[in-house]
């Protein structure tokens, strides 16, 4: 081959492999994006209720599932987590963040499993930058949104009579001035109704408070505009169907 002919490829491949890292680049930056924290509280006697799930004894209290980030996931895999970060904050796990979801209940696999989906990626900002700060977050939001009295409040306890999906919706938005999320489990086999399961509530890049979802946008695709949680869908959650709602009560107080 004749030298300049040699040049002339070298220099496509080079051109490609430049064209190839560029958008390499640009396809991993945009995966790693997000604009919107998703503090996510579960029900624990609906989470308890799938059969293979039975918890023997679930709090009789809204606990936490996890701090996320919209639209990104896995966003260091070399990030490990380490429970001796967080030893001062174990108390407070323990009673706020149980695993309610595996069984057996393996608290640090489940904080674990949190860490490396979503932790690593809400990283990203100064204020969640590392583990410590992460968890320790997510136990001041907890504390700070103080789900579960503000639903006592508003008079929406557990009961064997049913709520209207809205009027819940609704109640939630008066005392937080923003819209959540609702998410539910469809009725099951001699079940009429579902059953609510998670309640979200959502914090811009600041910390602050706004809006789960877009007025207007109809449940299926609100569902589908986010990567459900393999924890999700793994237990059928679906956000809620306008119309009535099972909001059971622990075992002990239905016996
Ligand atoms: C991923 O995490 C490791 C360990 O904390 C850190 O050294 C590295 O800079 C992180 N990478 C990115 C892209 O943030
Ligand atoms: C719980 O998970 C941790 C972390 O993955 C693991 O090291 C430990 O053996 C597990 N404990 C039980 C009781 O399975
Ligand atoms: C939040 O939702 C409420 C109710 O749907 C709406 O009135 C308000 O404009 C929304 N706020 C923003 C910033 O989108």
């Amino acid at each position: 081959m004749k030298p300049k002919v040699i040049h002339n490829i070298l220099l496509c491949s080079f051109c490609l492999a430049l064209y190839c890292l560029c958008n390499a680049d640009k396809f991993l930056s945009s995966r790693y994006e997000w604009k919107k924290l998703i503090m996510v509280h579960h029900w624990p006697p609906t989470v308890c209720k799938e059969a293979e799930n039975d918890c023997s004894n679930p709090p009789g209290y809204w606990t936490i599932h996890g701090l996320w980030a919209d639209k990104a996931e896995d966003c260091n895999r070399s990030w490990h987590f380490n429970l001796e970060e967080i030893k001062d904050l174990l108390p407070e796990m323990k009673m706020y963040w149980p695993d309610i979801i595996h069984r057996p209940p393996n608290c640090s696999q489940f904080w674990k499993h949190e860490w490396r989906k979503h932790g690593t990626c809400v990283a990203q900002l100064d204020a969640l930058n590392s583990e410590k700060k992460y968890f320790g977050k997510i136990l001041d939001l907890y504390k700070q949104l103080n789900l579960d009295s503000m639903l006592q409040k508003l008079g929406i306890k557990p009961s064997i009579d049913y709520y209207q999906v809205a009027d819940i919706r609704d109640a939630l938005a008066s005392v937080y001035g923003v819209m959540p999320k609702v998410q539910c489990l469809p009725p099951e086999k001699n079940e009429d109704v579902q059953s609510i399961a998670q309640i979200e509530l959502c914090f811009t890049k600041d910390l602050q408070l706004r809006n789960c979802t877009q007025p207007g946008l109809s449940a299926s695709l609100r569902q589908k505009a986010r990567g459900a949680d393999v924890a999700d869908s793994s237990m059928g959650l679906e956000v809620c169907e306008d119309g009535p709602v099972f909001y059971p009560p622990p075992r002990e107080t239905m016996r």
